[in-house]
């Protein structure tokens, strides 16, 4: 069994050759090629001016310093990143940091985070595409460009995704990229700066060769090299000719390379997928990245820790890593002064998420072994969870929490009444973490909905709306004084919160979650997949469609009628849509006397 490394790069034959060429011709720096390797980076990716450096991390400094960010600027970085992104604003003249919190679901910062940590002094924003999964640019554009605010793209993994159907990165007001050797294009270490206008290439191409005038490939077209100046301070910033020739010929492979990693993720992904709890990152609805690794984020409800999971992985002597990590809890960042409430997601992400090997090469055999490591490290089916989101006084999330508390629930996201994320750890003893944009990062969960008062329900309402999370998926919120009266009808994916009492010839659709306090009278009508948790009482009549699940407490009047597929009793799992002969009863299904 051959060792799977996270990174190996797909080099061949004719970099080799190139190699040697460059050899052959003693230029193995100052030479010609950093030229050709500017103009082919500059064409592949659709930008007027590529300057070639000599990584990512220079190309980031020098953005920053023909941007004239100085001593007493603000930049704002996202927290989610390498090390790489947060250390360059440190070197022109110790710009003080600003962190952004990171989408939970696309798993990149977004305009809204970044502007919560602008401040009048901002002058740079600088954000990455983790992983290679691009960023919403046109969002944090728009927010930037009207303040005179610079906007600079790490797209240290980026190179090869598109936005919009046109490669990645153009949107930026200037990108710095890496061909190190862990990413999609590799020259042993290597970068590029893309500016947007003639003056700063110029400059930045100054600044990379010590600042001097003439530029090194023109003395090496010349026999008698022109004398040159030196107009500022300036840095030892190049790439060499060797980096350079081997570049030209992977960006030649650009696409080859692409479309095999996409492939494999596509093959591989909904495997990991399946398994409750694993949400392996996907394409935004904004573009299309390159899947530097398979990254997959661990929800608390998996019933392994992502240490098992990557010590499953290494007993089939295949490499994975933990995820990325947050800068603002290095030693070197600690304490810094991060402008904004909140790094919530930044912090669990970086926790909970781990990278898969993605290899040009892979076999079959590799590719089933990666997946099947981490699918049995993470302990298989793992136990359905529920989601609730909490949007309530302390009073009734106790309620909800105690009235769940026996059940399956593994994970509870907190959205609080203001509606932003204000993350708790526990409510008696059930974990919270979250906000209400997780709903969507789990997509394979049910959340239950409770509100504390009408005007909340509707936000909420709203702000799931714009999850896109269809109905079937997410309850409606309905207030908890709410009186559902006779002959009313409320619409699919409905939660009935605790107090609510339903009377007469109401009827409720399909996808029913019911908490604490609910009472059906006579009449009511309960499509499918309906939850009935502790005390929640059905009256005389109440037909209850397949698939329902009757939790501990609850009861149903005689003559109410429970369709196929139900599950009663403690413990017992939400059944989606199971045949007949399927259902799983730990009671007999029959019209249960009330108790109480
Ligand atoms: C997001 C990000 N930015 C910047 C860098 C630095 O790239 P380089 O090694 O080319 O300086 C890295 C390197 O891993 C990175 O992951």
């Amino acid at each position: 069994m051959s060792r799977i490394n996270v990174m190996k790069p797909w080099l061949g034959a004719e970099e080799a050759d190139t190699v040697a060429e460059v050899i052959i011709s003693s230029w193995d720096a100052l030479g010609p090629r950093v030229a050709a390797f500017e103009a082919a980076f500059a064409e592949a990716m659709r930008f007027e001016h590529a300057v070639a450096t000599s990584n990512c991390t220079t190309a980031l400094h020098l953005a920053l310093v023909v941007a004239g960010v100085r001593h007493g600027d603000d930049v704002v970085v996202p927290s989610f990143s390498f090390i790489a992104t947060t250390h360059p604003p440190t070197y022109v003249g110790d710009a003080p940091l600003a962190v952004a919190d990171v989408d939970p679901l696309a798993s990149n910062v977004k305009a809204e985070p970044i502007g919560r940590a602008l401040t009048g002094k901002t002058t740079a924003v600088i954000f990455d595409d983790q992983g290679g999964a691009p960023v919403d640019i046109d969002s944090v554009w728009e927010m930037c460009d009207p303040r005179g605010i610079i906007l600079m793209e790490d797209a240290a993994c980026e190179s090869g995704s598109t936005g919009k159907g046109c490669p990645f990165g153009v949107g930026a007001g200037v990108g710095a990229w890496s061909v190190h050797p862990r990413r999609l294009l590799v020259t042993g270490g290597g970068g590029t700066l893309t500016p947007r206008n003639e003056e700063r290439a110029t400059r930045v191409r100054r600044l990379r060769e010590h600042s001097m005038n003439v530029w090194a490939k023109n003395r090496a077209d010349s026999v008698l090299a022109p004398a040159e100046e030196y107009l500022e301070v300036g840095y030892h910033y190049r790439m060499t000719d060797l980096q350079a020739a081997i570049g030209i010929v992977q960006l030649g492979r650009v696409n080859e390379i692409v479309a095999r990693r996409r492939e494999i993720v596509a093959i591989n992904t909904p495997r990991l997928s399946q398994i409750p709890g694993l949400r392996p990152v996907r394409d935004p609805a904004w573009g299309e990245g390159i899947f530097q690794s398979i990254w997959v984020d661990i929800a608390p409800g998996l019933g392994a820790t992502r240490g098992e999971v990557l010590g499953a992985g290494a007993l089939a002597d295949s490499s994975a890593h933990r995820g990325i990590m947050s800068s603002d809890r290095q030693p070197v960042y600690r304490g810094i002064d991060t402008e904004v409430a909140s790094l919530a997601f930044c912090e669990r992400l970086s926790d909970n998420t781990l990278i898969l090997p993605v290899l040009h090469q892979m076999t079959d055999e590799e590719q089933s072994r990666v997946i099947g490591a981490a699918c049995s490290g993470s302990g298989g089916p793992g136990r359905p969870m529920v989601l609730v989101i909490l949007v309530a006084e302390t009073g009734l999330a106790r309620e909800v929490a105690a009235a769940i508390a026996d059940h399956e629930t593994r994970l509870v996201i907190s959205s609080l009444d203001d509606g932003t994320a204000k993350p708790v750890s526990t409510i008696d003893g059930i974990e919270v973490f979250g906000a209400i944009g997780d709903v969507v990062v789990f997509p394979t969960e049910h959340p239950l909905v409770c509100v504390g008062h009408r005007a909340a329900g509707q936000r909420i309402v709203a702000q799931l709306g714009a999850l896109s999370v269809g109905s079937a998926r997410y309850a409606t919120v309905v207030d908890r004084t709410a009186r559902v009266i006779g002959s009313s009808s409320v619409g699919r994916g409905n939660a009935r919160l605790a107090g609510v009492v339903m009377t007469a010839s109401a009827s409720i659709g399909a996808h029913v979650a019911a908490i604490p306090g609910l009472v059906l009278s006579h009449d009511d009508a309960v499509a499918e997949c309906a939850t009935f948790v502790a005390r929640v009482a059905l009256g005389a009549n109440v037909p209850v469609g397949r698939a329902a699940h009757l939790s501990r407490n609850a009861s149903a009047r005689a003559l109410s009628a429970i369709g196929w597929g139900v599950t009663i009793g403690m413990a017992a799992a939400v059944l989606g849509d199971i045949p007949d002969a399927e259902a799983r009863v730990s009671v007999p299904v029959q019209p249960i006397e009330r108790t109480g």
